[in-house]
């Protein structure tokens, strides 16, 4: 049998990778990809290598550098500059213990994609910290930050400039229109962090937004509002969070996916918890307190799908034909079908 033309076109364009002569302790694979290798990408891997790797040189068209497990407690502008940085996509450093970082440390970045700095010991984000790079994934988990403000996300620019008018002996103070803050970022990642609300995140494109265990009690009504982009939200493992404002979810309408897991202390919700949900397919709340669903939930919820709570109670929203001995023979409706743990199963109209 010869190689179909498809499966010869696959052979032209699969990766090639090869190693090519680095920095000490570091490793650099060249990986080549396209119809005759025409796209090339490096990749530079300096973890767990230790803390005198920075500043480490990179080959000139590095665009993955990792970074992690080095005891880093001091990353700044001069570690990560210089050639082969400027072209870098993405960027690890999880795993360390950096506890500071200044507003220009990653302003030589320009084409930053993916930034991991997960796991070390970041108290505070100072103003425009991420502005320099079009970020699209940014992983925070399990530092110590305490809040969040949008000044992180936003350009020098914005907020407000002193605007002295002598002729008519005036001083004004003009807000300058903020620009849309990281128009590029889908993902952010807050778990294992020391959050107790939810704010400073409005205005953000977020797809993926993710605040497990943090210790927060509430969520409130205005926390998320402005994340008109968001399709995943998770909130799971928090033992602190013991209620949910109505309507708080009432500015998220592309919610496909609710994640309450885990939350022991969530143990009622409120009638309207779930309003303006409308593309909303999936809820956990598998091992919260939460022992039955408010009255009016699906009425809110016309993508439901489905439903998990308790201890392992699964719903499925599914239609249902009935013989009905009227004109049309057949009635279609749709029912909830839920099963517990031990496989029992029960059924319920949805209208
Ligand atoms: C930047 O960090 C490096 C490595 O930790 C350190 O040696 C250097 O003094 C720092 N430079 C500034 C300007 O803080
Ligand atoms: C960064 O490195 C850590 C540790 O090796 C790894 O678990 C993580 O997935 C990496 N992050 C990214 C974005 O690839
Ligand atoms: C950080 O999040 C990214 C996805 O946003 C993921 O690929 C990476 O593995 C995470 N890092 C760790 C250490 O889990
Ligand atoms: C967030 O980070 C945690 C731990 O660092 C990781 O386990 C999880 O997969 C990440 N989630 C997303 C959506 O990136």
């Amino acid at each position: 049998m010869g190689l179909s033309p498809w499966y010869s076109v696959l052979f032209l364009t699969s990766l090639v990778a090869a190693n090519k002569p680095c920095f000490p302790g570091c490793s650099c694979e060249v990986e080549s990809f396209g119809l005759f290798d025409s796209f090339s990408l490096t990749k530079v891997d300096c973890s767990g290598v230790g803390s005198h790797i920075v500043p480490v040189s990179l080959p000139l068209d590095t665009s993955y550098l990792d970074l992690s497990s080095n005891k880093l407690e001091n990353v700044n502008e001069s570690v990560l500059s210089g050639p082969g940085y400027t072209t870098l996509v993405n960027l690890n450093l999880s795993y360390n213990q950096i506890v500071k970082m200044s507003s220009t440390t990653f302003s030589k970045l320009r084409y930053l994609e993916s930034l991991d700095l997960s796991h070390n010991r970041l108290e505070a984000l100072p103003d425009h910290s991420f502005f320099y790079s079009p970020l699209v994934e940014l992983n925070l988990s399990f530092n110590k930050l305490v809040e969040i403000k949008i000044g992180a996300f936003t350009s020098q620019t914005n907020g407000k400039a002193i605007n002295i008018d002598l002729s008519n002996n005036l001083i004004r103070v003009v807000s300058r229109g903020s620009s849309n803050p990281l128009p590029n970022i889908r993902s952010l990642n807050l778990s294992g962090n020391g959050l107790r609300s939810v704010q400073g995140l409005q205005g953000l494109s977020l797809q993926s937004l993710n605040l497990d265990n943090n210790p927060i009690s509430k969520i409130e009504e205005n926390d998320l509002l402005g994340l008109k982009s968001l399709t995943h939200l998770s909130l799971r493992n928090m033992a602190d969070l013991r209620e949910i404002a109505p309507r708080s979810f009432r500015e998220l309408p592309s919610l496909q996916v609710l994640d309450l897991s885990n939350n022991p202390n969530l143990v009622s919700l409120a009638e309207e918890v779930f309003f303006g949900l409308r593309s909303l397919q999936e809820v956990n709340l598998l091992n919260s307190g939460v022992g039955s669903l408010p009255k009016d939930t699906l009425h809110h919820l016309p993508a439901m799908k489905s439903i998990t709570w308790g201890n392992h109670i699964h719903c499925i929203k599914t239609m249902k034909e009935d013989q009905f001995h009227l004109q049309n023979g057949l009635v279609r409706r749709e029912v909830l079908v839920c099963r517990n743990n031990l496989g029992a199963v029960s059924a319920q109209d949805v209208l």
